[in-house]
């Protein structure tokens, strides 16, 4: 799709545009515009053609776009990021894993409009269908070094939950230790990886997947789920927006928690738990008890015959009893 890329761009506002604008915005002549249309529709997108009109397009498109991206965040963030958007990588995660430091910036970031092989927690794969999600993934390093990670993986849920708020979402609910869930469906998922220790700074990788325009006929998916169109239908969700308000939630997040650790965001996290007074067993382990919230360090309490037994290992799941 790449070559046709600055004719969809053009063309994603929805409104009409004759083929003599669209040649001169593109500085080519209308027959290599109408080339580029007939290649864009046998790709499946839905072009629709009126005489005295031009053309337009027949579904709403959401491009990724840097710059549109960029130019939301505040200076401070501008300067630190520097990001990358493909049309297809494997894997954010990945790509950011084989990358290294660049000079002059404390933050790389990597979007892809798709994923071939996108990861979730726990080895699981991510479904990751072209134009219909988010899929980000920021780089970055943490003083303190690993020892300083606790609870790292929560304050990155609540940076993904008060950004989507701050566009419009109501009820964003966390699952422990970082599921973003509305109406109990998943919305979105966080995969952290850790890269290595640099004098004393740990190297991870966040990488935050969001269901945004998905639908019920895209992907079988073993795990109730939703998007932002069906969690907030009143919003026009573009991705571009959750992005840029993913990043700079994150990066502020991240400078207060490297400042002063998890304890300053415990409440933002608590008030959030999917959990709360549920009945709930952990996977593999088996234990069975009531949900009681988290406790200063991150660990998730399980209520056992009102005895508190913290939970803390990252590959231990909790699920909702029947
Ligand atoms: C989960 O299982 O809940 C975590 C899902 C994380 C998915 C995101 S999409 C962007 C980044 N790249 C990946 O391969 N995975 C993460």
């Amino acid at each position: 799709m790449m070559k046709e890329k600055p004719l969809l761009s053009i063309l994603a506002d929805g409104e009409w545009h004759s083929g003599e604008d669209l040649a001169q915005a593109l500085g080519v002549s209308r027959t290599a515009v109408w080339k580029q249309l007939n290649r864009l529709m046998e790709q499946g997108v839905g072009v629709e053609r009126l005489r005295g009109k031009g053309y337009r397009l027949t579904d709403r498109i959401d491009l990724l776009d840097a710059e549109r991206i960029v130019t939301q965040l505040p200076d401070r963030h501008r300067q630190a990021l520097h990001l990358d958007v493909f049309d297809t990588i494997d894997s954010t995660n990945a790509y950011l894993m084989q990358g290294a430091d660049l000079p002059g910036k404390l933050v790389r970031a990597c979007l892809a409009d798709r994923q071939e092989q996108g990861r979730g927690r726990r080895g699981r794969p991510w479904s990751s269908p072209p134009g219909e999600n988010v899929y980000l993934s920021m780089a970055l390093r943490l003083q303190g070094g690993f020892a300083a990670l606790e609870g790292l993986s929560l304050v990155v849920g609540v940076a993904v939950a008060r950004a989507l708020e701050s566009l419009g979402l109501e009820r964003a609910a966390l699952k422990w230790p970082n599921d973003v869930l509305v109406d109990n469906r998943k919305l979105a998922g966080i995969l952290i990886e850790l890269q290595g220790e640099l004098e004393g700074a740990a190297g991870v990788i966040i990488g935050i997947g969001i269901n945004t325009h998905m639908s019920d006929r895209d992907q079988a998916i073993d795990q109730p789920w939703i998007s932002l169109d069906g969690a907030a239908p009143d919003v026009e969700w573009h991705r571009n927006d959750v992005v840029a308000a993913v990043i700079r939630e994150t990066l502020d997040v991240l400078d207060s928690f490297e400042g002063s650790g998890f304890a300053a965001w415990r409440d933002q996290w608590q008030s959030r738990d999917a959990f709360f007074g549920q009945r709930l067993r952990t996977e593999p382990d088996g234990d069975e008890g009531l949900g009681a919230g988290i406790d200063a360090s991150g660990a998730y309490l399980l209520d056992i015959d009102g005895r508190h037994k913290p939970l803390r290992a990252g590959e231990l799941s909790l699920r909702r009893r029947v």
